[in-house]
């Protein structure tokens, strides 16, 4: 296990939500809806990197059968509450990372998903993630990997560039708070927060051709410094 993913696993050891702009249902069900749209009919679905199941309850009422995975304990947790309480009973939750999932599908999918995971894998990680579900995909299937932080926008977002009152002194005091934590974060060792690796579209695009696929990438709707990665 390289030493990154213990820093995620850890990070995300006590986590309950998976970190919408907005928890509020109304929001969430909009982002459901236009991933479902991106995700394009199916009927089989796996959702890597689940967390609280907050999109895969929304996903399982257009699918026959789901499988969430993720690495974190608490996450699933409460994506089992959400599952039972909803009474969705097409869904299976599955304790495994990147790496130990595949060993434990025994089946494979029309659709292979992760919304705002992939920040957590580096690029060799994602290399070895799209070989992995390129095996489980049925003929046709798709991978659809959610809101990527695109390296060119996000410095952008981070700043404040897209906020509602940016200003000259915003954007410095942003700055300088950012060069703090992000120093601060690197002498503990640790993430600096919630938001992982950028990755650039043409490094997944590469990944994705090398295994025979085509990608086509897609500005995410509410998120303006995320992408959507959809590859075929
Ligand atoms: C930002 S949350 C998103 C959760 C969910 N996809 C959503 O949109 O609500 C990221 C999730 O990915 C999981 N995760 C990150 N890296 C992972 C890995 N290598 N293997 C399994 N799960 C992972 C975390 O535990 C967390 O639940």
């Amino acid at each position: 296990m390289s030493e990154s993913r213990n820093v995620w696993e850890e990070f995300f050891a006590n986590k309950k939500s998976g970190g919408h702009r907005s928890s509020a249902e109304e929001f969430i069900s909009k982002e459901a809806r236009e991933k479902l749209y991106h995700l394009d009919g199916g009927k089989t679905l796996l959702d890597f990197g689940c967390g609280a199941g907050e999109l895969l309850v929304y996903y399982s009422l257009e699918y026959e059968k789901l499988v969430g995975a993720d690495f974190s304990a608490s996450m699933l947790e409460e994506a089992g509450k959400r599952i039972r309480e909803r009474k969705r009973d097409n869904i299976t939750l599955i304790l495994a990372n990147d790496k130990t999932l595949w060993e434990k599908l025994d089946t494979s999918f029309d659709r292979i998903t992760a919304a705002g995971v992939i920040q957590y894998l580096t690029d060799e990680e994602v290399d070895d993630f799209i070989a992995n579900a390129s095996r489980h995909l049925n003929k046709g299937g798709k991978i659809v990997l959610f809101d990527l932080l695109d390296p060119r926008l996000y410095p952008l977002w981070k700043i404040g560039l897209f906020s509602r009152d940016f200003g000259a002194d915003k954007i410095l005091r942003r700055i300088l708070f950012d060069a703090r934590t992000t120093l601060l974060a690197a002498l503990k060792n640790r993430p600096k927060d919630i938001l992982g690796y950028t990755h650039k579209p043409y490094t997944i695009e590469k990944i994705a051709n090398k295994h025979g696929f085509k990608m086509e990438y897609v500005q995410s709707m509410y998120y303006e410094y995320k992408y959507h990665a959809i590859i075929s």
